[in-house]
């Protein structure tokens, strides 16, 4: 974890480049309407690169998630999610708070899409190994509980919208989980969050069914 002021004037000087960035480059009035710019959101992902990574690998010192390999229907939504108060809301979701804050700063919806769409042309990566768990446990939860969601290596359906699972970060994995089960992820109105809520509740039973299934997570390829 960063410290909480070093955090802040990093988030400080990150929104004045967002609209340094908005000055820089206007949108087109069309954008909205058309395709995704992916080169758009290259430039502007440099914002982004601090905490997740300038190939979207997460540098290891952060709590953010890696970004790569995840799909741009989910991130756009995540962006969303954080922009209109769906996600970050909880006052115990201390990180999802400072996202919450980061998105609100982008200067236009045109350019969620546009991040996303490069995005997703950054490769996932394999996870660290942070937590204690076991990988045969979590194996069989993972099987049992959320391989027809996430996929057989975790690495999510996007008919499902469900995202990658695979290679996040450990801590960021089980402190999303942990959200998920004690509700303080999805605020009301955020239906695919509280589809996961629900799932999280009912099949994560304890501290250890999460660390279990993280370790088999982490143990996944990309
Ligand atoms: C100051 C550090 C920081 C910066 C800069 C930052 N993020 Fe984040 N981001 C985070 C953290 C921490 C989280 C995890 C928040 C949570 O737990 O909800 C996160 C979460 C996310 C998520 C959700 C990922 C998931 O797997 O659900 C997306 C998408 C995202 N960030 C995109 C961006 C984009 C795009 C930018 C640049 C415009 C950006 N972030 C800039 C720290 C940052
Ligand atoms: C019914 C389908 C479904 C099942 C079963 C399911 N998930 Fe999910 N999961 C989702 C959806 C949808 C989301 C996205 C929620 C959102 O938009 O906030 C999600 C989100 C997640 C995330 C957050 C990813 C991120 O980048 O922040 C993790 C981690 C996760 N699921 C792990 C699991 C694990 C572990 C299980 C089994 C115990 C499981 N899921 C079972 C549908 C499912």
């Amino acid at each position: 974890m960063m410290k909480k002021r070093t955090a802040r004037k990093l988030l400080l000087a990150l929104m004045s480049m967002v609209t340094l960035a908005a000055c820089a480059q206007p949108a087109p009035p069309s954008a909205a309407a058309s395709a995704p710019d992916a080169a758009r959101g290259r430039q502007a992902y440099v914002m982004c690169a601090t905490c997740h990574g300038a190939g979207g690998e997460r540098p290891p010192s952060m709590d953010a998630p890696p970004l790569g390999g995840q799909s741009p229907a989910y991130v756009e939504r995540q962006l969303r999610a954080y922009r209109a108060g769906l996600r970050g809301m909880h006052p115990d979701d201390v990180a999802g708070n400072r996202m919450r804050v980061l998105a609100r700063s982008l200067p236009d919806e045109a350019l969620i899409a546009d991040l996303a769409a490069h995005i997703s042309s950054l490769p996932a990566v394999r996870s660290d190994r942070a937590v204690k768990g076991s990988v045969q446990a979590g194996r069989k939860l993972y099987q049992a509980q959320c391989i027809a969601c996430h996929g057989a290596s975790g690495e999510g359906q996007a008919a499902l919208n469900a995202p990658r699972a695979a290679g996040l970060g450990e801590q960021y994995t089980v402190t999303q989980l942990q959200h998920f089960k004690f509700d303080r992820r999805a605020a009301a109105g955020n239906d695919l969050g509280q589809q996961m809520t629900d799932v999280a509740r009912k099949t994560l039973r304890d501290e250890r069914a999460i660390r279990d299934v993280v370790a088999y997570l982490s143990s996944l390829a990309p």
